[in-house]
This record gives C-alpha cells, structure tokens and sequence, in this order.
C-alpha cells in the first residue's frame, strides 16, 4: 500500500448535490402542480420501492433549515439543488408565479448565503410540468421551449441577486432516453424520432436560456449539467471501435457538441437521415444554438460504459434504436459495487477530464455528480448510531483523486461535488439504495444523522488536503 495526499487548490468547489424533485416533498403543492416524475409515480407507484416516492421525499420544503445547518457542519463550499417548475407556477402558460413557492426558494437561498454556501441552480432536474406531458408531449413541442424560456426569464429575474451559477438541465438525456427509446417508464412509448425531437429541444431551449441570460446582462455564469458516459470498447478492432464511437454519439455527443461547439456531429446528422428518424428544426434553431453556447459544464460520472460490436442482426420490425450498433460489455473481473450493479472505476473522470481538454476547447467543468448508493446501510452503524461508510470514503477519495490529477495535467476542473447531500429518493428505487453524506432515517421521522462521510468531508475542506491509501503492491 502506498499513501498518496494531493493539496486541492483554495478555489476548488467541494460540494453536494440534490434536486427538487427528490428532496422537497408535496408540501404546499397546489392542483395542477404535478411534474412528469410526480404523475408516472402516481400511476405506477408498484415500480417504486416499497412505495416510497417524490410524496414526502425528505421533506426539504419544511426542513431545509435543518438541512443547510448539516451542509454547514459537513464543510460544504457549495450546494446544487433544482428549483422545481411544475411547483414554480399556478398557471405555465401566463406564467403566473406561485408565491408561496418564490418565497419558500427565497428563503432557501438565503438560508445557504447566510451558511456561507454558494448556491447552484438547475432549472429543470426532471421536473417538467404534468400538465404540459399530457396536454403538449412534453419536450417534443415547440410550444414547450417557448414556456421553458419564459419561465427561465422568470427566474433570472427574480433570484439573480442571489445566485451567480445557473444550468438548464440536469442530464437532459434521461428522461426521453428512458420513455421513448427504451419504453421502460411511463408512458412507455417506443418511438425514436420522439427521442431525437427531445433531445433537440433541450439544446434549443439550452441555447435560448442562455441566449436571455446575457442580453439582461445578469451576472455569474450559465451552463448545463450531462451526464456523459465515458464509454470504452471491448478491443482495439475496428467493429468494437465503431460500437464505442457510436454509442458516444447517440448519447454524448448530442448535447456536448452543439452545447460546447455550438453544432451537431455531422455523422449524426447523416446517421440520423440514413435511418429516417431526423428530427424538425429550423436554420434559425441552429443560428441560436450556433451563438449561444455554455460558459461551463456540470458532468455527473458514476460509472464506465463498456461496448462491443453487436453480435445479432438488428431485428427489421422494430424502430431504429441506436443499439443496432452496439451491445454492452461486461468486463471480466471488473469492481462493483453491487447494491446499484454499476462498475467502479475511477479513472473515468480522468479520461473525460482529458477529452474535455482536446476535443472541447478547454471548457471550464467540475465533477456535478459521483457517488455511491448501498443498500442497507443500517448494518454499518455503529454503537453512537453513526453510519461508518468507508467504502464511501475510499470511494469518493479515489475520484477526487482523479479530478485533482486532471486539474494538475492542465484540465479546466473547477471542482468536485458528491450525490447527494442526504439519501434522497431515486427514480423507482426510492430510499433503496442511500447515497448521502447524511442518513435520512425513515423508521424515525426522517430524522437526519451525519454519516462518517459527512466528518470525512469537513476535514478535507479544512485541510484542503486529501490522503488516500493506493493498493500498488504486486504481491
Ligand atoms: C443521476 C441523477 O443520474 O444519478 C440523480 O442526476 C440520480 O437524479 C443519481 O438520483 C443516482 O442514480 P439513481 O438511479 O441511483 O438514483
């Protein structure tokens, strides 16, 4: 073993992530307030675990005091959460604001000023009003971008005294992903060309957000938060190869590229006519999307993505769906972590951090998620009812580790932030797997507890130094 410390610079964000959505609860919601999340769970509530869902969530709504004293004790220099906008307003098409909700995100960003905590703001984490799912098909509709950007007006006007970094999504990708082209959540509508539209929409409305955000001259910074998957192939040979390059462009390059180089790929232009799923646009989408690009990029890296060439004919009676170029790879031997099913390896945010730094200008970035979700965590408690999580500890050290060595190899990585803040319910599996640096403890009142991460975290921000012990024997 060796012991390895590396100094993190003064300016380097350390910091925890939440949403809306998973944390806030129904609280105070009004008739008409649901968002998408909200009406699948109130259909398909059997898919969530043991029930739980967005319903009470940790009831962030009314304990977010509580809440913002914890960061403050965990050392937090900065807290990412989402305002909600299905809960933003009473009425999406005049945007007519909900005060008591205005307050209530007031008063939150107060709260986290007051602590000495920079707010990060995410204008849509999944929260798309349910009523313009049902009555507009959600992001497929031009109708939406526009409201989007009104409601992103609303916003800027109302809170820029307070907050300095905005971003439009949290992983834009996801939802259309898991509705349209997979149909594995509610609605369940297969439908690729619907996919492509989604996702077309969300650069545009990216692109218009931003393109507000500077002619009102507010001040800070306006980015977005992806969820790149760095993807590796199976082999050197060319068939692997082009499964790993397409699948990065179905996934990744649809947003990185027009967010940072203000254009789509070529080849995905190409690919996407070849199988006649091309999306409606117009030249001026391009235009804006063209001139308004991000000032900076959350990514959120949890896991590799392995791929190899697929190894069945594409069945013809079925949509187009990109995985007719690909099949995933398991490698043999790989580390898990077993309660989520995804592998660990920490070395993604270094290769990310190096692609950011060749392929996409240097752009300023910082790791917006990494984390851990266990099951059970009761079992680690010891006899003062503290949660002693080390595999966490020596989790989030090994990919600190890796964005502290990309900043040092020239990268433009401002920080490193932890999901999430408190457990938090996750789409289906709820409360399943925890992930926070403190314990929501759902047996007593959602009581909050710090957990051994929580002390862990406040002594790397003081120290600004960060130990770890690297299995480097050959043995
Ligand atoms: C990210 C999302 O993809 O991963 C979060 O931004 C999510 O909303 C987190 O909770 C962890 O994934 P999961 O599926 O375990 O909740």
């Amino acid at each position: 073993m060796a012991s390895i410390t590396k100094t993190i610079p003064d300016d380097f964000i350390l910091g925890a992530a939440a949403s809306a959505w998973q944390t806030e609860g129904w609280q105070g919601k009004q008739p008409g307030q649901d968002s998408w999340m909200d009406a699948w769970y109130k259909r398909e509530r059997h898919v969530w675990h043991n029930g739980y869902g967005p319903a009470v969530a940790t009831n962030f709504y009314q304990r977010y005091k509580e809440d913002v004293a914890l960061m403050k004790q965990a050392g937090l220099t900065h807290f990412r959460t989402s305002i909600n906008w299905s809960r933003f307003f009473t009425d999406y098409r005049n945007a007519v604001v909900d005060e008591d909700y205005a307050t209530y995100i007031d008063n939150v960003l107060d709260e986290l000023i007051r602590a000495g905590i920079e707010p990060m703001i995410c204008l849509e984490h999944y929260e798309l009003p349910a009523e313009l799912f049902d009555n507009d098909g959600g992001w497929a509709s031009r109708e939406v971008v526009e409201l989007f950007v009104r409601y992103a007006g609303k916003v800027f006007e109302r809170f820029h005294a307070k907050v300095r970094r905005w971003y439009t999504f949290n992983e834009p990708v996801v939802v259309q992903t898991r509705v349209y082209l997979d149909a594995l959540r509610w609605p369940h509508e297969q439908n690729t060309g619907t996919w492509m539209q989604w996702n077309h929409h969300k650069n545009l409305a990216t692109a218009r957000a931003i393109q507000l955000f500077r002619e009102k001259g507010y001040p800070g910074t306006i980015g977005c938060i992806l969820n790149p998957e760095v993807t590796y192939p199976r082999s050197s040979a060319a068939h692997d190869q082009k499964a790993a390059q397409m699948y990065d462009l179905f996934y990744n390059r649809v947003f990185l590229d027009p967010m940072v180089h203000g254009c789509y790929p070529e080849l995905l232009l190409d690919t996407l006519a070849r199988h006649e799923v091309a999306w409606h646009y117009s030249e001026n989408d391009l235009a804006v999307m063209r001139d308004n690009c991000v000032d900076e990029l959350g990514i959120n890296l949890y896991y590799p993505h392995r791929v190899q060439a697929p190894s069945h004919a594409w069945n013809p009676e079925t949509p187009f769906h990109p995985a007719c170029y690909y099949e995933p790879f398991t490698l043999p031997g790989r580390r898990m972590n077993t309660s989520r099913g995804w592998e660990i390896y920490p070395q993604i945010i270094y290769d990310m951090a190096m692609r950011l730094k060749t392929d996409y200008r240097n752009i300023p970035w910082f790791i917006a998620e990494n984390g851990m979700g266990i099951e059970n965590e009761g079992r680690f408690r010891n006899s003062d009812g503290v949660i002693e999580d080390d595999y966490r500890i020596e989790f989030y050290s090994e990919h600190l580790f890796q964005a502290l060595r990309a900043r040092e190899a020239g990268t433009n990585c401002l920080g490193y932030m932890v999901w999430a803040f408190t457990d938090n319910v996750s789409p289906m599996n709820a409360f399943k797997n925890r992930y926070g640096l403190v314990e929501i403890d759902l047996e007593n009142n959602r009581d909050r507890r710090l957990k051994k991460s929580a002390y862990w975290f406040r002594q790397i921000r003081d120290s600004r130094v960060l130990a770890l012990s690297v299995d480097d024997e050959w043995k």
